[in-house]
């Protein structure tokens, strides 16, 4: 392993053309940017009704920034959709985006990335000049050396490394700010396989960053690819940790865990990023690349108490909110009105991959109680799956009406700007449960019954 933080060269590549395979979350955003930075890029993406959207210079999914910059480069044709993945042919650097979908067993489903792969290897096999692939899905270490590599080499009869060049190229970026995110990646890590050279991508990506390129990490494959497991389940650690803190001050009084996660986040060592106490985290990446590393762990008979405690909390932690409401009625919701703030997994998406909010609700209804729910971006989603079983609101005043309790479920910036005053004035018993710590808890509790995440509650303690 060494790190490149040279400038490099983007000679010799000005003509370089581009192909993304998988137009979803980072697929697209990366098609997207390295467009806009003048890479002539072939964006492939198989599922119709997806690429009918995008083709109207619509994203299938809301991100900000995102919207306006393929308008651009679709106008330009600086990018071009198609659902022929032959049309690679005319590119020199593949990207894999495809999804690896969690498997009922928790393991990753890597059906999509084995049958790109073929499809590669078919273009391989006719190419004049030696192909750069680069992994950008989410893999279990050894994937790409112990089964892609193989897939690429004997579907091409052609040898990696001599041939064509393989890399793992893992993605940090966040929901919410992919763009931005993109534009300036904390570190880039290329992970080469076999004998492959990662040259290439590093010149391509001096084109795309200039002055501003990341520092660049050279590993082999494997540990690319634990890189971004690690990462990832790192995050999700800091976040069930948290939370178990937060469980524990729920029942001390005088304690808060918003200022014990502000205290320690001033330790170097620790940090304040993610120490954020809430519902659990949800999204289509920690939820799914965690039970993707249990399941490997297990798979190599390697024990992880860590990791699977990480999980443990994390699927409990929704029932932690779901328990405040059922405990200040007494047990039965029969007749309750319960308005939910916030359906999306975090704020600033459409999101609702593995939201609380679809664990919660359920939980809620099956207790007899009645939902009317309000989220700025994802009510459209969340309707598919409740369909007329809740009531969805265009506002937050209307969500409230008549409400017996308020659940903030979602941090969105609107929810941190409410005061007292709506929820007296729209509610029928003023009740707040502010899961995702969004609201002022003394301002609150001086005028209403606020429960928090992470505080014993004044309402509780004199009950
Ligand atoms: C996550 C990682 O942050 C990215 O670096 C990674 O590239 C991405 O997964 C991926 O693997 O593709 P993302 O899922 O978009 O990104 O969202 P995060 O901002 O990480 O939030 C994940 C969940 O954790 C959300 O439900 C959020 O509300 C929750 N969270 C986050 C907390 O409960 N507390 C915190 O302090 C931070």
């Amino acid at each position: 392993m060494f790190y490149i933080d040279e400038p490099w060269s983007s000679e010799g590549e000005g003509n370089l053309r581009v192909s993304v395979v998988g137009m979803g979350f980072v697929g697209l955003t990366l098609a997207v940017f390295l467009a806009s930075r003048k890479i002539r890029t072939i964006g492939i993406e198989t599922n119709r009704s997806t690429l009918d959207t995008l083709r109207r210079s619509q994203p299938p999914f809301y991100e900000k920034d995102l919207e306006p910059t393929l308008k651009k480069v679709l106008k330009s044709k600086m990018l071009e959709l198609s659902d022929d993945i032959s049309d690679i042919a005319s590119t020199e650097v593949t990207f894999v985006c495809v999804g690896t979908p969690a498997r009922a067993d928790g393991s990753m489903d890597l059906a999509a990335v084995t049958n790109v792969a073929k499809s590669i290897a078919g273009m391989i096999a006719k190419d004049t000049e030696r192909r750069l692939v680069v992994i950008k899905s989410t893999v279990v270490p050894t994937t790409t050396d112990n089964t892609i590599m193989p897939i690429l080499e004997s579907f091409s009869n052609k040898k990696c490394g001599k041939d064509f060049d393989l890399v793992v190229n893992p993605e940090f970026l966040r929901e919410g700010s992919a763009m931005d995110d993109t534009r300036k990646p904390h570190l880039i890590v290329m992970g080469e396989a076999g004998n492959s050279s990662s040259k290439k991508l590093r010149n391509l990506y001096a084109r795309v960053y200039g002055k501003q390129m990341a520092k660049v990490m050279i590993t082999g494959a494997s540990t690319a690819e634990m890189i971004k497991y690690a990462n990832n389940s790192f995050l999700a650690t800091k976040i069930s940790f948290i939370n178990s803190i937060a469980n524990i001050c729920k029942h001390v009084p005088g304690t808060d865990v918003e200022q014990v996660a502000e205290a320690i986040g001033h330790d170097p060592r620790i940090g304040p990023l993610f120490l954020k106490a809430g519902p659990g985290y949800g999204g289509s990446c920690f939820p799914k690349d965690v039970s993707a590393l249990v399941a490997f762990c297990s798979k190599i008979n390697v024990d992880s108490p860590l990791i699977k405690a990480t999980q443990e909390v994390n699927m409990r932690q929704p029932y932690e909110v779901t328990r405040i409401v059922i405990d200040r009625f007494g047990g039965s919701l029969e007749g309750k009105k319960i308005s939910i703030l916030g359906l999306s997994f975090k704020k600033d998406t459409d999101d609702i991959r593995e939201a609380v909010s679809l664990k919660i609700i359920p939980e809620l209804l099956k207790r007899g109680a009645r939902i009317r729910a309000h989220d700025p971006m994802a009510t459209g989603r969340v309707k598919e799956i409740f369909g007329d079983d809740i009531t969805y609101c265009d506002s937050v005043a209307g969500c409230l009406d008549g409400t017996d309790c308020c659940v903030i479920l979602t941090e969105w910036d609107e929810y941190r700007k409410l005061k007292p005053g709506i929820f007296l004035e729209h509610m029928n018993t003023p009740i707040v449960i502010d899961a995702r710590r969004v609201l002022n808890p003394q301002i609150f509790e001086a005028s209403l019954e606020y429960h928090a995440i992470g505080r014993k509650s004044k309402a509780s303690a004199s009950r």
